[in-house]
């Protein structure tokens, strides 16, 4: 890691790059399925995948030739014009959410969420009343950095450096239906909520609360966004993750791992509320280039002919056991929790920064949420073995504590 190569560019890093996120001292140049290799040729076992953009596992083959075919005939269009590959990738979109009849393509997460805000703005206010533009989230909630899905982010310690925040955000307690209705208005448009909280920590939503949740906002005609940005794709053992909640939502936000490591983000939803987006009132100049489409298409085909999904199920429910049996024997080991393949492992002590560090030598990618806790996130086509190496590793590292 250390080595000349590396740290030239490190260094030069530290010097061009806007010091926004505290980088590891690692520098990658190759990458295969689950695996990745430095600059001076090491090979690591990665558990982030690129932070769930990579379901289907780093530079997929099919993904890679979907894109290769595509870059050399034509990329974007524009949008003012109709192109096939985002035609063909929203009528998939359609059919595997079951309940989606129009899509909106962006580029990220945070765009996704940012169309999503508006859509129900303007849906709520066009069909309702002109005030009807407050939005319900949850506390410890992420939804990305643009200053809307920030103002849904209900982190006051990300907030509060770039206030005045989008107004009208109002944040209830999760897995707390009483919450949620303490804070509803003659003016509430949508509740948006993560169905697994994943960068606040990884916490899966109650089935009941979930219900209650789609109940309430039928009753009231609140719009229900669920940001599966994190949660959808395969990642929690379904598809999407509301399958396991048996509802539907009104609105849907995807991006990471659509794209199979391209930018894409997209936003599904109903004919009944799509209506209320009219030429002029969105856009976006990339939004559902025909590389990420195409990339969007091969990652779809690749998780539904490869069962992901259920790969995802049953390998997470393996790799939750073998945790549980870690916590069993450290008392180190706070709280194992999670679904599918995005697993949470707090601990008692802020460890979770010298654990990263340290499995990064012993060339294992790890990721840290906080102080105390570490976040799994692989790609759903890691091996049993590749997880009884994490965990054997994790074993001994966690008993020198
Ligand atoms: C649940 C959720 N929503 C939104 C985002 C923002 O996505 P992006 O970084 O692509 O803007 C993330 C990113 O981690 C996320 O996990």
């Amino acid at each position: 890691m250390s080595t000349d190569k590396n740290m030239e560019i490190i260094e030069m890093g530290g010097r061009y790059l806007m010091q926004t996120y505290s980088r590891l001292p690692v520098v990658f140049v190759k990458s295969k399925m689950q695996y990745l290799w430095d600059i001076e040729g090491n090979k690591y076992l990665d558990f982030i995948a690129g932070y769930g953009c990579l379901n289907v596992g780093h530079s997929n083959k099919s993904v890679v030739n979907a894109i290769k075919k595509q870059v050399g005939k034509i990329i974007q269009p524009s949008n003012v014009y109709y192109n096939q590959s985002q035609v063909m990738l929203a009528k998939k979109l359609c059919e595997i959410t079951g309940f989606g009849e129009k899509v909106f393509f962006g580029n990220s997460g945070a765009e996704s969420m940012e169309g999503a805000i508006k859509l129900a703005r303007k849906y709520s206010t066009d069909n309702y009343n002109s005030l009807r533009y407050e939005v319900i989230t949850f506390k410890r909630a992420f939804h990305g950095r643009t200053l809307g899905a920030l103002a849904a982010t209900a982190q006051i310690e990300k907030q509060k450096l770039f206030e005045p925040l989008l107004a009208g955000f109002k944040y209830a307690v999760f897995n707390d239906i009483n919450s949620v209705k303490e804070l509803i208005s003659e003016n509430t448009c949508a509740v948006i909520i993560e169905p697994v909280q994943g960068e606040g920590g990884v916490y899966p939503a109650d089935k009941e609360f979930m219900k209650e949740l789609r109940n309430l906002c039928d009753k009231k005609n609140i719009i229900l966004i669920l940001d599966e940005i994190q949660t959808g794709f395969g990642r929690t053992g379904y598809m999407f993750a509301y399958q396991n909640y048996e509802i539907y939502p009104d609105i849907l936000a995807v991006a990471k791992s659509l794209g199979g490591g391209m930018p894409i983000g997209a936003i599904i939803s109903t004919d009944r509320i799509s209506s209320s987006f009219v030429p002029g009132t969105h856009g976006s100049t990339f939004g559902g280039n025909m590389a990420s489409c195409e990339a969007g298409l091969a990652v779809l085909d690749y998780l539904i002919d490869n069962k992901l999904a259920e790969r995802s199920k049953k390998l997470g429910q393996y790799f939750i056991k073998k945790l549980m049996q870690i916590k069993k024997k450290y008392p180190v080991v706070k709280d194992i929790r999670g679904t599918g393949l995005m697993i949470g492992m707090e601990f008692n002590e802020p460890v979770a920064e010298k654990i990263v560090l340290d499995a990064l030598k012993d060339k294992l990618v790890l990721n840290k949420i906080s102080g105390s806790t570490l976040r799994f996130l692989p790609s759903l086509v890691i091996t049993k073995k590749n997880i009884d190496t994490l965990v054997k590793w994790l074993d001994a590292r966690i008993k020198e504590i």
